[in-house]
């Protein structure tokens, strides 16, 4: 690889994939250089906005073009899979929007084919990378907080089911609001406790409100999800998740972890970051860290994947990290279909 020039991008799927296009803008080391999405309007907007002028209707025959060295797959989950592997097909790397897959059959495929194209795959947990997540598991990790070995995670929404067909029906999305939503927040919740093994999940998921304004489908996912995850060391982990629900709040997300030697809260309320917080009982009382200044040296996860590239290492947000969380979304979702504890095979 040219070490000069930078990488050329592409982005696949130009909803949230816009997002994707500004994070590599900003980025060192990588250039977009074309576009995909079979919707030409979303295609034309998103050339105009951006000055790419190399757009394609098809990801085949992006792929084939040779036009990229890497992809970003921001389609509906369920290409998210067939188009990755396509990818690494024709020699490209890729950074896959969460969820990494419609299950973790398909995930370990995709993983299996990264490895057979000596290619990187990484996830984009966006969440995980921001700097209130990051701020505290830096104590966790530094062994601040001493061992953990509880946390409980939440993002509720009082009305926030998507009005896109893509994420109403299993067949298009694989999941409702634990799959869209859960699988950010129990992304950030294994980061802080350092990732473990899960032993065991229980899980109850709901259907209570509907989309009926987006035509020609029918939701049948969950849009209210409550979790109880065992990890191998002991610690335990919950989580809670609406996609609609009578909140108080329009939207509410966050974390909070004990440990024994000290505890943490990262809180948002309406899209604002109210809390950021590490706790320690220190000298006889309890002493409060409040995070007043982000991390310096935080990058984005397109920056982390360009550089992963460059350094020929595991990008930050890992697939193995995306096929854990697979693993665990699958098992969450069986709980709750069959009513009881579902036992995992190690998920390492
Ligand atoms: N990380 C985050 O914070 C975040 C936020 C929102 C969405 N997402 C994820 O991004 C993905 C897309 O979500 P969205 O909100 O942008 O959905 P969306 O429906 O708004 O956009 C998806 C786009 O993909 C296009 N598309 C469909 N099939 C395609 C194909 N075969 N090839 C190329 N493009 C194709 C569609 O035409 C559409 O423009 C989902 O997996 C979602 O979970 C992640």
């Amino acid at each position: 690889m040219n070490e000069t020039k930078p990488l050329r991008a592409a982005v696949v799927g130009l909803g949230m994939g816009k997002q994707h296009i500004k994070a590599y803008g900003a980025a060192a080391g990588v250039e977009v250089v074309a576009l995909c999405d079979p919707d030409t309007d979303r295609l034309a907007a998103a050339r105009d906005e951006f000055g790419i002028d190399t757009t394609f209707t098809d990801a085949d025959e992006l792929f084939a073009s040779g036009a990229a060295d890497l992809a970003s797959i921001a389609t509906p989950n369920r290409f998210h899979a067939p188009l990755t592997i396509a990818a690494f097909d024709a020699g490209l790397h890729v950074l896959c929007e969460k969820p990494m897959a419609m299950n973790a059959n398909e995930a370990q495929q995709m993983v299996d084919a990264a490895q057979n194209a000596g290619r990187k795959l990484g996830i984009h947990f966006n969440h995980r990378m921001n700097p209130a997540t990051q701020w505290i598991g830096r104590f966790a990790h530094a062994g601040d907080l001493g061992e953990v070995y509880f946390a409980r995670t939440f993002w509720h929404r009082r009305r926030g089911i998507p009005a896109r067909a893509s994420f109403l029906n299993m067949a298009n999305s694989g999941g409702g609001g634990m799959i869209d939503l859960g699988v950010h927040m129990l992304d950030q919740a294994l980061f802080v406790m350092g990732y473990p093994d899960v032993a065991s999940v229980t899980a109850q998921t709901f259907t209570k409100f509907d989309r009926k304004d987006v035509p020609d489908i029918t939701m049948d996912v969950d849009d209210f999800a409550i979790a109880l995850i065992r990890l191998a060391n002991g610690a335990v982990l919950e989580l809670e998740i609406s996609w609609a629900s009578h909140h108080d709040h329009p939207e509410e997300l966050g974390f909070q972890v004990y440990g024994t030697e000290g505890g943490a809260r990262r809180l948002t309320q309406n899209y604002k970051e109210v809390q950021t917080t590490v706790h320690r009982r220190e000298h006889g009382g309890l002493n409060v860290t409040r995070m007043d200044q982000p991390p310096r040296d935080l990058i984005s996860v397109q920056q982390d994947f360009v550089n992963a590239i460059r350094e020929d290492r595991e990008p930050a947000c890992a697939a193995r990290h995306g096929l854990i969380t697979m693993k665990v979304l699958d098992a969450l979702y069986e709980s709750s279909r069959l009513g009881r504890e579902v036992i995992l095979e190690s998920t390492g």
